[in-house]
């Protein structure tokens, strides 16, 4: 994953405006961070563990520089492992991994590697190139379609043949201290910005923001360089400006964390989204017969509830997968949904490159507008619910859920839309009580090592919603079950004297609802202890732990019932102090298969 800019400017605080572009690209990894500048010819480096703040307190002066955040893939997190490189007189930033690394490395068995990372190699790799131009016979072949600095054409072209996996780079190279260059192979994004007074290039254009109002963006096989005023872009060159779709910095939240504000707003969020939906946007027409709709963790899980409301009005068959496990069935993939709040995603990007019949159509739920995926798909469907910071996503799950179920709607040409605002009603109503009313049941989960949470139907995605919010902002051990796959093995994990407990999702409004009471005694049979998510919690016998929900109609059960999941994680994660907004490594956005 990580996130690199690189940047040449005809003033002398090169560093804060690297700074600045690193705050927005953090959202692809904050283990670690650094910049490099070229100050007299050579480099200072300026590394820190931890998030890009860190990093403010001393600036190099200089007019070029690149720089980095990290989420570790190779080599543990350690200022050692930390990007930028340096070798001689190179410096080196990369997003991406490089499959082959460690064949690499034992082919130069003698050389003293510094680092544990994959990077490593390329910079070793890069030098061993350019010098092995300068020692090459030159010949007088057609070199028009050559970057103009012969040696760098010459390691480019030796990388991309030596180097598997996927790999966006940047390099300061003190024999020309006043360019950047760079490469791309594979998914890993670059977007460069030139004018007189500056140039740039980073992972993703918002991080150009600030500098710029359009990129051009480097595809796949490409290399060159900047420098002030001036670009090459090789092979080919024919590289399109397009403008950069800002999303507005948010800078305001309400709590104390990014977390909290979007929980919170979501009823809000949502409202304003299906006014957009509605009055700003032209759904696309499609009759298709069969969706494959794919996605990664709670984007995925939001694709399983829409899959729910296609089938249940539409009638239209769904497959859903997570992205990196999609198998492409020939002729019968026709029309693919890909979900992704990001769309920067490289297994849901990678799902793009595998799709050979072009004959396919593609639809992108996405929620950043200008992201590689929004401008890869044939129709976007946006999530309209706004940047969001937090790690643990709550209002953009939400948010696809909407586009989702409006899209089941448009699709079966029914509209259920009315009972929406009432349901952003009850959301509302349930956040200001959550706090009230959970507060039994967080003192039990908070003292148990192990959660297991269950529900029935549509509910289903949303108890694995939980669990994987538990996992990733409490770091707690939390699975799922339909609560009918419970006798067919979980049902062995459960007993009195384990620390666990055992919440149960339970709508009365469910057609399940009689089955529901019967797994809640399977449990109780056992000895387990079980908390009950309901609205009407006092049908289940000899419960002691519990949270009144309002009453909900089945189809929507969801838009509520994920909202309880949602506050238990963090609320054990504030118990446990744990990073809310940035949980240990995880990053926003997985630009790496
Ligand atoms: C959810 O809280 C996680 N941040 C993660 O599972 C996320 O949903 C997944 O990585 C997909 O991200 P995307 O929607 O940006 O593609």
């Amino acid at each position: 994953m990580c996130g690199l800019i690189g940047i040449v400017h005809k003033d002398d605080n090169v560093c804060e405006k690297i700074y600045d572009g690193l705050e927005y690209l953090q959202y692809r990894g904050y283990d670690s961070c650094g910049i490099a500048v070229i100050q007299d010819d050579d480099f200072q480096i300026n590394k820190q563990t931890g998030s890009v703040s860190n990093l403010k307190k001393n600036y190099s002066n200089g007019k070029i520089g690149i720089g980095h955040t990290r989420w570790a893939t190779h080599g543990c997190i350690s200022i050692k492992n930390t990007h930028p490189f340096v070798y001689e007189n190179l410096a080196i930033v990369h997003n991406g991994i490089i499959e082959n690394y460690s064949e690499i490395k034992d082919r130069y068995a003698d050389y003293e590697w510094k680092t544990g990372s994959d990077t490593e190699v390329i910079l070793k790799l890069a030098y061993e190139y350019l010098e092995e131009y300068k020692n090459l016979q030159k010949d007088d072949n057609d070199k028009s379609d050559s970057l103009s600095v012969l040696e760098w054409d010459y390691a480019f072209n030796k990388l991309c043949e030596n180097l598997e996996g996927s790999f966006a780079v940047a390099f300061l190279d003190l024999n020309h201290s006043d360019k950047v260059f760079f490469i791309r192979k594979g998914l890993s994004p670059l977007s460069i910005a030139v004018s007189d007074e500056f140039a740039a290039i980073a992972s993703d254009c918002l991080a150009l923001s600030e500098l710029s109002d359009h990129v051009i963006d480097i595809n796949n096989g490409q290399y060159g360089y900047i420098q002030n005023g001036k670009y090459e872009i090789k092979p080919g060159n024919i590289n399109k400006k397009r403008h950069i779709i800002k999303s507005p910095k948010i800078s305001e939240k309400s709590h104390d964390t990014w977390f909290e504000h979007e929980f919170d707003t979501q009823p809000m969020v949502l409202s304003n989204a299906l006014h957009k939906l509605n009055n700003t946007f032209t759904w696309p027409s499609l009759k298709p017969n069969l969706i494959d709709i794919i996605g990664c963790g709670s984007a995925y899980l939001a694709g399983n509830v829409g899959k729910y409301w296609i089938e249940k009005y539409a009638k239209i068959l769904c497959r859903i997968n997570m992205s990196s496990e999609w198998q492409n069935i020939e002729g019968y993939s026709k029309t693919i949904a890909l979900i992704s709040q990001s769309g920067e995603t490289a297994d849901t990007l990678s799902v793009l490159d595998r799709i050979q019949n072009k004959e396919v159509s593609t639809i992108g739920f996405v929620n950043t507008l200008g992201s590689t995926l929004s401008r890869s798909v044939n129709h976007i469907i946006p999530t309209f619910v706004g940047q969001e910071v937090s790690v643990a996503s709550t209002k953009a799950m939400t948010g696809q859920m909407l586009s989702l179920f409006l899209w089941a709607n448009k699709l079966a040409g029914i509209d259920r839309q009315n009972e929406l605002l009432d349901v952003f009603a009850k959301m509302s109503n349930i956040i200001d009580l959550l706090p009230e009313y959970s507060k039994e049941v967080i003192d039990v989960c908070s003292n148990v090592h192990d959660l297991f949470i269950l529900a029935k139907g549509n509910l289903v995605p949303i108890a694995y919603e939980g669990a994987l919010k538990i996992k990733e902002l409490a770091y707690v051990h939390a699975e799922a079950f339909s609560a009918s796959e419970l006798k067919h093995g979980p049902l062995a994990m459960i007993n009195q004297d384990a620390s666990q407990a055992i919440v149960f999702l339970a709508p009365s409004s469910s057609h399940l609802w009689k089955k529901m009471l019967s797994s809640v005694e399977e449990v109780q049979s056992r000895g387990g202890k079980v908390i009950i998510i309901s609205d009407q919690p006092e049908k289940f016998k000899n419960i002691h732990y519990s949270i009144k929900m309002p009453y909900i109609d089945e189809d929507l059960a969801p838009f509520l019932y994920v909202l309880p999941m949602q506050w238990l994680a963090y609320k054990l994660a504030v118990r446990k102090g744990n990073s809310i907004d940035m949980p240990r490594n995880l990053a926003k956005s997985v630009t790496v298969e």
